[in-house]
């Protein structure tokens, strides 16, 4: 049998797919009906794997680009999907987003962007309480529609192991549509101009894209006469998009993770990458068992609780061959502490020679509530993140490798700020997440575009220094 990457290393000793429940699994659901989550699990098990493990491996050597600062990585998507929401409309609206923001990148960077979407499996969440109270009345709180009903009804809110084979279900529909968009023509460079959103009409990115739009078109006409086309080339014509979620509902990843065939390691099949929790990534935590054993790449978020001896020793864990795009850390500190935080967590990862993928995640520490009692997040603070985490990476002499967001392609108001100016009064205007407040298409090219001018920088900085 072929030595694969987790074989010889001995990461996998004494661990089995079943292996996370000898460990404290926190923020799993309370299942009334064990036989009927039993019926559930077995059932997922016998149904197909939703990626292949080729697959997986091909994104960790993508993400080995990154880590060496030979590539950039772009993950996005809901904080949550939802059953209500599942629309062949809305993953195209995504998709294309990702798409635009991928060319931004890509042209300014001269560096391949690896994509990668919060899509197809992004479903269950974590909760800082078990339980929701509203007038005198509690009830379980709501886990993510692949657990329970976000309604604060006493039936709904029992977790339910049907909605493990419905997840499963989106999961799979939406991978194939994803994966007929990125292969099928959609994604051809060609159609770089059709990826804009009608709604995105008056924002001063839309005219901004249109400029990048035309230069590409230009390139391409230019190159087409030099007999460099889709028929020839055909990296011009399709694209590589992964998908990732949070590795939180063990039992149901358990269900999904096979034996591939040609390596003999075992991968989590339910999505590409995956990546674990803040709440979750403590020592001794089932999650963190979990995640060692499988050979995806995987992703960890570090949050201000996290101690550099903590995370050198979770490294170990999850990493110990040091396999180049095996790990990402994805960091989440606010705007107001990233550059105080983060350089310690570098200098101890540079220290012991780990080779990580750095990406900012500036959603999750820049969460406000709103006078009107709606969470949301200040555009200028997820851009004041990314400017901390760029400036402590250049400080260090480290390569901000990624960004982490949570946007759709929906002309949703969840997110303050930005050149369209939303303002706290109109956030209930398009307010539609299940979870957490996302960036809308004009933010999220405006954002695009600002970290295609800082990397931009950071290149041509690097280049000068190296001359
Ligand atoms: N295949 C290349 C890539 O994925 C070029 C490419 C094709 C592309 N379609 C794209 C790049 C859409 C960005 C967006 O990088
Ligand atoms: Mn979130």
């Amino acid at each position: 049998m072929a030595q694969g990457i987790n074989g010889a290393s001995g990461r996998t000793a004494g661990w089995t797919p079943d292996s996370w429940r000898r460990f404290e699994a926190r923020q799993l659901p309370d299942y009334p009906d064990a036989a009927a989550l039993d019926a559930a699990l077995v059932e997922l098990s016998s149904y197909p794997p939703l990626v292949f493990a080729g697959e997986a491996r091909a994104l960790t050597d993508d993400l080995a680009q990154v880590a060496a600062g030979k590539g950039f990585l772009l993950q996005g998507g809901d904080c949550a999907e939802s059953f209500a929401e599942f629309h062949p409309n809305n993953i195209r609206d995504t998709f294309r987003l990702i798409l635009q923001m991928a060319v931004v990148l890509t042209f300014a960077s001269k560096l391949p962007v690896v994509k990668l979407g919060r899509m197809a499996g992004q479903f269950a969440k974590p909760r800082s309480a078990p339980t929701e109270e509203q007038n005198g009345v509690s009830l379980p709180a709501y886990r993510g529609d692949i657990v329970n009903d976000i309604a604060f009804d006493a039936d709904g809110r029992q977790p339910d192991p049907r909605r493990l084979i419905r997840g499963y279900s989106q999961s799979a529909a939406t991978l194939n549509l994803l994966r007929a968009f990125a292969q099928g023509g959609y994604a051809n460079l060609h159609q770089v101009h059709r990826w804009t959103h009608d709604f995105m009409g008056r924002s001063p990115w839309a005219q901004k894209y249109a400029d990048v739009a035309d230069r590409i078109g230009e390139a391409l006409d230019f190159m087409a006469a030099c007999g460099i086309n889709p028929d020839t080339v055909p990296q011009l014509k399709a694209t590589s998009f992964y998908t990732s979620h949070e590795a939180l509902l063990l039992p149901y990843e358990q269900a999904l993770t096979r034996q591939d065939s040609l390596t003999g390691d075992w991968y989590d099949t339910s999505a590409h990458f995956l990546w674990i929790g803040d709440r979750t990534r403590f020592e001794g935590s089932a999650h963190v068992d979990y995640l060692r054993g499988i050979g995806n790449p995987i992703g960890m978020k570090c949050g201000p609780s996290l101690e550099p001896d903590v995370l050198l020793r979770l490294l170990d864990t999850l990493n110990p061959a040091r396999t180049p795009g095996r790990m990402t850390l994805i960091t989440r500190y606010g705007y107001d502490k990233i550059e105080g935080a983060l350089p310690r967590l570098v200098r101890a990862v540079e220290r012991e020679g780990h080779p990580v993928v750095w990406s900012c995640d500036p959603m999750h520490g820049n969460v406000v509530k709103a006078p009107n009692g709606l969470k949301t997040r200040p555009f200028d603070r997820i851009m004041a993140e990314v400017r901390g985490f760029f400036a402590v990476h250049r400080a260090e002499g480290t390569f901000g490798g990624g960004i982490h967001i949570e946007m759709t392609g929906q002309n949703v108001t969840e997110c303050t700020g930005g050149a369209m100016a939303i303002t706290d009064d109109v956030l209930a205007d398009r307010y539609h997440t299940h979870c957490d407040p996302r960036l809308n298409a004009g933010q999220s090219l405006e954002l695009a575009f600002t970290l295609a001018e800082m990397l931009n920088q950071e290149l041509a900085e690097r280049r000068k220094v190296a001359a």
